[in-house]
């Protein structure tokens, strides 16, 4: 028997998972682990390449490994891990930093985008960020990487990264594919952006039926529907983006009918959107607040992962360095 190919992902620690998270990534996880064999981390050393607070900083990554493992990461079928608790991490992305060119670095959009926001404190860190997720990759020598869209480019990155290597040392890290998740880009409540927690518009995956409900209601829709007798236009509608990553076919097609035909309202819409909606968090929300009285199972879990994320990168980085020269 072939040995099963290999995906690894990682997610910041920054508080709740939203539902951006879940349909872009974590949800194609889940799925993956059939099949795969998986490595995902809560990447913590990424999380301090912008201003944080030290303080809240456990806390986030302990929300992260409950609400990843409560939307269904099971430690008994995948290797779950706090990156910072591999150190080979780090070490490797010491190495590949000496094999990138500084120049690629500063053109990456997410670079430019946090480096805007942050101002005063644009650190090496923030600048090295795409190295460090590519060594996150490239030292379990993944086949494949499921992410949403927006880490298309870092995952462009992580191949050349790769390519650059391999040029100069010898055939060593494979290419990783990228895998995108059914929700590629899962827009946020205010229809205009990628949701994100730092944009604040977000639906959180473990949060109650009627604070999400609170979201909802006053969320934009299509805003030529002035009046619940003009008709709609669903693929203007960011709602009905929402729909057509939880509610079935037929329901679906009901409502472009209602909508375009303006026989049902908006409100009416997005309350069979929360409907089905919970039908995937109130399990995620349920098993959450089971794993909280739980604590020393998603203790046990993690440590286990480190183990096993070690034994693996130990490897992979004692062979770079080898091709490297380094004694
Ligand atoms: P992060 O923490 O921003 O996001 C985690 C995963 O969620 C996906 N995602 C989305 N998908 C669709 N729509 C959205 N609105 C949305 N928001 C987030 C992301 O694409 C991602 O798959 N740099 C990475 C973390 C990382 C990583 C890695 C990922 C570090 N090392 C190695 C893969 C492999 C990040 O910031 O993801």
């Amino acid at each position: 028997m072939s040995p099963r190919k290999r995906i690894l992902s990682g997610i910041q620690p920054s508080g709740t998972i939203h539902i951006g998270n879940y349909f872009g990534a974590v949800e194609n996880w889940v799925r993956l682990m059939a099949d795969y064999d998986c490595f995902f981390t809560i990447v913590d050393l990424h999380a301090i390449t912008v201003t944080y607070d030290p303080k809240l900083l456990p806390q986030r990554v302990w929300d992260a490994a409950l609400d990843n493992m409560a939307a269904g990461l099971d430690p008994a079928r995948c290797t779950i891990f706090i990156q910072s608790h591999v150190p080979e991490h780090a070490e490797l992305c010491w190495l590949l930093n000496c094999v990138t060119p500084l120049g690629e670095l500063g053109r990456m959009t997410q670079f430019k985008e946090k480096s805007e926001r942050e101002r005063e404190n644009v650190t090496a860190g923030l600048l090295n960020y795409p190295i460090l997720q590519a060594a996150d990759i490239l030292i379990y020598k993944a086949d494949a990487v499921p992410v949403g869209e927006d880490q298309a480019q870092h995952l462009e990155f992580t191949r050349e990264v790769a390519r650059r290597f391999n040029g100069r040392f010898g055939d060593y890290f494979p290419e990783p594919a990228t895998l995108i998740g059914r929700g590629a880009r899962v827009m946020g409540l205010d229809g205009d952006s990628k949701m994100s927690k730092s944009m604040d518009n977000f639906i959180g995956v473990t949060e109650e039926p009627d604070a999400i409900w609170e979201k909802l209601r006053p969320a934009k829709t299509d805003e030529a529907r002035k009046r619940r007798t003009d008709p709609g236009s669903p693929d203007k509608c960011n709602i009905f983006g929402y729909h057509k990553l939880v509610t079935p076919e037929g329901e679906l097609r009901e409502i472009v009918a209602g909508c375009t035909g303006a026989s049902i309202g908006c409100i009416d819409c997005k309350k069979i959107l929360h409907r089905n909606l919970m039908k995937v968090l109130d399990p995620i929300r349920e098993r959450r607040r089971d794993l909280a009285l739980h604590p020393d199972r998603v203790r046990e879990a993690l440590d286990e992962g480190a183990r096993k994320a070690r034994a693996v990168a130990r490897e992979t980085l004692d062979g770079a360095k080898k091709l490297m020269g380094l004694l």
